[in-house]
């Protein structure tokens, strides 16, 4: 089983932080590539954002300004789902509520054709729940990147319980040929990587809310002792902490509310707030003007 043809268009629905990392790892692969999102004039936001960091790109010498062009070129912003018919594989990377992910694949289904293979960027959601409701889930699986796609290498690639093995195969191939590295996963609460990062995440808050140390202090600790390119609080702030608590709230369900993966009330507070990290300019730190101020 080969990867997905470069003239196959790729479609990715949902285009925040992860779909458009994706949408530019796709496109710089050779695909053409479509963007929808529910909000209004939001995919345009998107192809925008994306034309400004291939510009970037362009400035450090990392792309020519030719293959620059002809990637602005295979970039088409749609309005409709309907116009992801024809596509190769569609991407999902929408909020992370399992009906609304249910519906939008049931929408797809009706849309797009029989060889089309569908993925959701689902961190923390049950692959095989998602596609729990298609007619045909065979050709459903998890394609889990990394935040920021276009610089980390993982993929994780998820196995449903229907998946066809030729479509998880399929899967794998493709985001080799797009320079990724792929680990085939089942579809277990929060696959390899999310798993592991509970207890990383949940003894850094412990330790913050049993007074132990600071959030700079454990981060720095980390990161100059630990070996680590980030601490757990810079790094949550980069993921989000409503997409991080979100993760470890399905992982805490899907195993029955084990006690071992209890959410922080701490982390609660700062979602609760609003001070969500970096895309809101607060999270355990301040962005921007602020920058010097440090979070609760
Ligand atoms: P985001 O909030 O930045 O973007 C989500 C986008 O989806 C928004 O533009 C929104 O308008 C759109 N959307 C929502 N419902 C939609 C629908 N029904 N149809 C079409 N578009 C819809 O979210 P982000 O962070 O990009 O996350 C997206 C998915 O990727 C989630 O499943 C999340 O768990 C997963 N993920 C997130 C990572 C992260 O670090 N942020 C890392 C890996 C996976």
């Amino acid at each position: 089983m080969t990867a997905l043809e470069l003239s196959s268009p790729v479609a990715v629905v949902g285009t925040g932080t992860m779909g458009q990392g994706i949408a530019q790892v796709a496109l710089l692969a050779g695909h053409p590539v479509r963007l929808y999102d529910a909000v209004e004039g939001q995919a345009r936001t998107a192809a925008a954002a994306i034309g400004a960091r291939l510009e970037r790109l362009v400035e450090k010498g990392r792309l020519t300004a030719g293959d620059r062009a002809a990637a602005g070129d295979r970039l088409a912003p749609v309005d409709s789902l309907a116009e992801l018919a024809g596509c190769g594989l569609v991407i999902e990377a929408i909020v992370e509520q399992l009906p609304v992910k249910q519906r939008l694949f049931e929408e797809l289904e009706e849309i797009v054709d029989e060889d089309c293979l569908l993925a959701t960027n689902t961190s923390s959601l049950s692959v095989t729940a998602i596609a729990g409701t298609l007619k045909k889930p065979g050709r459903f699986v998890g394609l889990h990147f990394f935040n920021p796609a276009p610089l980390l290498p993982l993929v994780e690639v998820v196995s449903g319980f229907a998946s066809d093995e030729t479509a998880a195969t399929r899967a794998y191939e493709t985001a080799r040929a797009w320079g990724k590295t792929p680990v085939r996963s089942a579809d277990t609460p929060g696959f390899i990587v999310n798993r592991i990062a509970r207890p990383f995440y949940a003894e850094a808050l412990r330790l913050h809310e049993e007074r132990a140390a600071d959030p700079a202090t454990i981060d720095a600790v980390l990161r100059e002792s630990g070996g680590f390119k980030m601490g757990p609080f810079e790094l949550t702030d980069l993921i989000g902490q409503d997409v991080n608590e979100a993760v470890t709230r399905s992982v805490w369900e899907s195993f029955f509310q084990d006690p071992k993966f209890t959410p922080s009330l701490a982390q609660r507070r700062l979602v609760e707030s609003r001070r969500l990290g970096r895309k809101s300019g607060q999270g355990w730190y301040a962005y921007g003007d602020d920058a010097s101020r440090v979070g609760p």
